[in-house]
């Protein structure tokens, strides 16, 4: 962790969660302790999220997330857990200094070095006397991009040279490994040293959701036929890279996308540029891979509707592709807006101007209808063949309205269309959905799947630990986080087990400190510490009563195999017999005190 565990104390204590959740969500209180709102996180209409002032921690009963504050204002943010911390203690007024030691601050160098990079490369667009610049500049001019729409996204210039930028990042202080790390500069596998790898390219800087700059595209500016380069260049996967989770142009259109209710996806860096310019500010795009669910929910964050806006070549592959149905299927109403055939949005506002968009953009179909009117332009619904192809594209779409009404609406509508009974298509509706359902349980179900016999076990003692901390002592007398193998709890459970060693506190708002960053755990932690029953004096005794029983049982059945694996092997010794016959009696001992406890079952 870059940041110090101290301080990040301090941030979380100068940090009232029902405020800062307050910004987002609007709270009600109930009862002593316990606020509740409409979660910001699923839509509903029942108020589901609830906010404990006491515990510091938020937990969503719809979506089954939990955590603190961090990790509220990660989600809703889309940020890491160094710079929710860093953002909260900004309003706390309180200063963050970085923790020294090896390894420490990574990824914060990481972001510094990319926006140093933004910075040299701006400066040499800018500012830049020889003629790599002035070309640059020119090159802008003639593709009609703005000076404020060049400053608004910081486009810039990589310097046609092996090392510029490395050099001064290393007289920086910037480290090479780090600066590899941040995709900013190779390592040559041949002779070990570093060069830049964006040279001699037009710079697009990417931002995240909070407005860092986390990558760049870098653009050729002139094609050479000697030695034929890729039109793009874009940072590889980093830690703070990730470009199915970024989306080009956000930071610069959440505002406008908030306004409009909508945000437009196009496909390319300069259509986002060229839609700015005209005024279409609310314009984003993917980063050259198609459209994954995490995109939609960083629109939908601010939006509720999706346009797509692409040139009408492409309108068989919306059609047929699932591309637009991910977007939908994260609750986004999608929309589809088609371009003229071989127009992309920088041409056609080019050749058209604003108007022509605006009207392709009030004519954008919702995403059925759009693809009932693909069908039958192209003759398919004449065939029973076509019909039930059609059929399925449809379904794949109807499946992910998640607006009952509008659901049955575009049903109705769609079954008209098709020329087949309504009932028969709710019919196969339903059948997907079921299939759907089941597959998303199954998934869900893996995930929870225990990765030993007590899931539930470790579950309830975690519980335990959390919410009863005066009976640590009782739970570490025989439970040795250390001994619970590969189990996905364990890291958690070795967190507390420290803390309980070195006399430290540790709660529950700790621990998604911890995890801030492994989203699986604070929902597993989450889940774990909010769930039913209530954890009251009865359960803990049970608890502690049936654990060490478990424990045991495990560390037996471990034992056990790995005899029966030597006997197999032929590898045994006599001792392994007599091993065996006592954990095997041992075995049957627990099975028959658990009996009478528990009786018959
Ligand atoms: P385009 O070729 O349409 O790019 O690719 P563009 O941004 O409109 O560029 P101009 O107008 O020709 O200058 C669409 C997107 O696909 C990705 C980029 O994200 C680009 O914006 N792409 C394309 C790459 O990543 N690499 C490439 O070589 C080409
Ligand atoms: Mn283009």
């Amino acid at each position: 962790m870059p940041i110090d565990d101290d301080l990040i104390r301090r941030v979380r204590d100068a940090s009232d969660i029902v405020e800062i959740v307050s910004e987002y969500v609007s709270l009600k209180k109930r009862g002593r302790v316990n606020w509740f709102g409409l979660s910001p996180f699923v839509d509903e209409k029942t108020p589901s999220f609830s906010v404990h002032e006491e515990r510091q921690i938020f937990h969503d009963f719809s979506s089954g997330e939990g955590g603190n504050v961090f990790t509220f204002l990660m989600k809703m943010e889309g940020i890491t857990f160094p710079e929710a911390v860093r953002r909260l203690a900004d309003r706390a007024g309180i200063k963050v200094e970085e923790k020294r030691g090896p390894g420490a601050g990574e990824t914060d160098e990481i972001y510094r070095a990319n926006e140093l990079a933004a910075k040299f490369y701006r400066h040499h667009l800018v500012e830049g006397a020889g003629a790599d610049s002035i070309a640059a500049r020119e090159y802008l001019e003639r593709r009609g991009i703005s000076r404020e729409i060049a400053e608004k996204f910081r486009l810039g210039l990589a310097p046609a040279e092996w090392d510029s930028l490395l050099k001064l990042a290393r007289r920086r202080k910037h480290r090479d490994h780090v600066l590899v790390k941040a995709g900013l500069v190779r390592r040559s596998e041949k002779t070990g040293g570093h060069y830049d790898w964006f040279r001699g390219r037009l710079m697009f800087p990417i931002f995240n959701a909070g407005g860092r700059v986390v990558g760049f595209g870098g653009r050729i500016m002139e094609e050479d036929a000697e030695n034929p380069q890729p039109k793009y260049i874009n940072t590889p996967e980093t830690p703070v890279y990730h470009k199915g989770r970024l989306l080009y142009g956000l930071a610069q259109a959440r505002g406008a996308i908030r306004q409009q209710g909508a945000g437009v996806f196009v496909e390319g860096y300069t259509d986002v540029l060229a839609m700015h310019e005209a005024g279409f500010d609310h314009a984003v795009a993917g980063l050259g891979t198609a459209l994954t669910s995490e995109q939609a929910a960083l629109v939908k964050r601010f939006a509720k509707r999706a346009v797509l806006l692409y040139d009408a070549d492409a309108a068989g592959n919306i059609a047929a592709n699932r591309g637009a149905d991910v977007l939908a299927g994260s609750g986004l109403d999608v929309r589809i807006a088609l371009l003229p055939p071989g127009e992309d949005p920088d041409s056609l506002l080019k050749s058209e101007g604003p108007d022509a968009m605006q009207a392709a953009l009030v004519g954008a179909m919702p995403l059925v209808d759009f693809k009932l009117d693909y069908f039958r332009r192209r003759g398919a619904l004449e065939t029973p063949q076509g019909r039930s192809e059609a059929a399925r594209a449809i379904i794949d779409t109807l499946i992910r309205i998640e607006d009952e009404i509008t659901r049955q609406l575009a049903l109705h509508d769609a079954a008209e269309k098709l020329g087949v009974e309504e009932k028969l298509l709710a019919r196969e509706l339903a059948r997907e959905k079921r299939k759907s359902s089941g597959r998303a349980r199954a998934v869900r179900e893996e995930e929870k799947a225990p990765a030993t016999g007590d899931e539930k076990m470790l579950r309830d003692l975690l519980r335990v630990l959390v919410h009863h901390p005066e009976r640590r002592g009782d739970v570490f007398s025989f439970l040795r986080s250390g001994e619970l193998g590969d189990h996905r709890l364990r890291p958690v459970f070795e967190t507390i087990e420290a803390a309980h060693i070195e006399g430290r506190e540790i709660r529950e708002a700790d621990l998604y400190d911890r995890f801030a960053e492994q989203d699986h755990l604070v929902r597993l932690i989450g889940s774990t510490l909010n769930q039913a029953p209530p954890d009251d004096a009865e359960f803990v005794e049970a608890v502690l009563a049936g654990a060490p029983d478990v424990l045991r049982m495990r560390a037996i059945e471990h034992e056990l195999a790995e005899i029966r694996e030597r006997l197999q092997k032929g590898e045994s010794g006599p001792d392994d017999l007599r091993r065996r016959q006592q954990l095997i009696g041992e075995r049957q001992a627990i099975k028959n005190r658990r009996a009478r406890l528990t009786g018959p079952t």
